[in-house]
């Protein structure tokens, strides 16, 4: 059996002196799979995030037990933009672009791993994904509309080509119309590429609706796993995350 793309053996994080952020986390992203990361605000799925892309330090964090494998290969300790080149990419929480930056120089940030030869094409190429991008090449990213944004986030982890793909609460502040566009072209990317993809989501009904698989997490600990379908039926699921009352009861 192949590695899987991406592997948390339990993982526990903190900042500081705060406590546990993660707690014994496990969690396996199969090659090619889509897995959905649900939970609350404050529950730890940015910090999930941060652990798999090294970028905890930066946030005063650290990861204090387990182990994390990427394609079979340990990645604890890896710098970011190592992972990058290892086929990592992500799309950051609050979208993050460079906003006194052109469309086209944030994308050449992304770009700035590849060989020179080969910028012009993967730039294409998200252009090709994201007309809308094309269109605006030469604007400031900070005059463009959020969800202008949000395809500009993707763009620049899309034109690594990544083989993994982080992404952290895409509809955050979104109309639902562009969060289904820009989902929509995920799932082609995902197809296209073959890549592996993580969502992390506060909007449970959309990364279930995306995904194959998915998992819970509440305070630092994972609390259900399994198909979309089934964590999507579950009773806490429903009642907690999709809107659902609960059967039977008195209002
Ligand atoms: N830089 C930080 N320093 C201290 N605590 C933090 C930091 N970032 C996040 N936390 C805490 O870690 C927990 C998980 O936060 P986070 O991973 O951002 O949750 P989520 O992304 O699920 O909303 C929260 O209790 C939060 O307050
Ligand atoms: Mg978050």
């Amino acid at each position: 059996m192949s590695p899987a793309a991406l592997e948390l053996r339990n993982v526990s994080v903190s900042y500081g002196r705060k406590g546990l952020a993660l707690d014994g986390v496990n969690l396996t992203i199969p090659k090619g799979g889509v897995v959905a990361l649900l939970g609350a605000n404050g529950a730890g799925k940015t910090t999930m995030i941060r652990a798999i892309t090294g970028l905890l330090s930066l946030h005063n964090g650290q990861v204090t037990a387990g182990s994390i494998s990427m394609d079979g290969q340990a990645i604890l300790g890896l710098p970011s933009h190592k992972l990058v080149r290892m086929g990592m990419g992500q799309v950051p929480e609050g979208r993050l672009v460079f906003k006194q930056l052109s469309v086209e120089e944030n994308l050449r940030v992304g770009a700035a791993v590849l060989p020179k030869s080969t910028e012009k094409e993967r730039m294409d190429a998200v252009y090709e994904l994201f007309p809308r991008l094309l269109e605006r090449r030469t604007q400031a990213a900070g005059w463009l509309s959020g969800g202008e944004q949000q395809m500009l986030a993707l763009g620049r982890a899309l034109v690594t080509q990544p083989k993994l793909l982080l992404v952290d609460e895409l509809s955050l502040g979104l109309a639902p119309l562009i969060v289904s566009a820009i989902y929509q072209q995920l799932k082609v990317v995902g197809q296209t590429l073959g890549a592996s993809i993580l969502v992390v989501e506060q909007n449970a009904r959309l990364a279930l609706d995306f995904a194959n698989t998915a998992y819970v997490i509440e305070r630092g600990v994972i609390t259900l796993s399994g198909t979309a379908a089934e964590v999507a039926s579950s009773d806490v699921v429903r009642e907690s995350y999709l809107g659902a009352s609960r059967e039977g009861s008195t209002p």
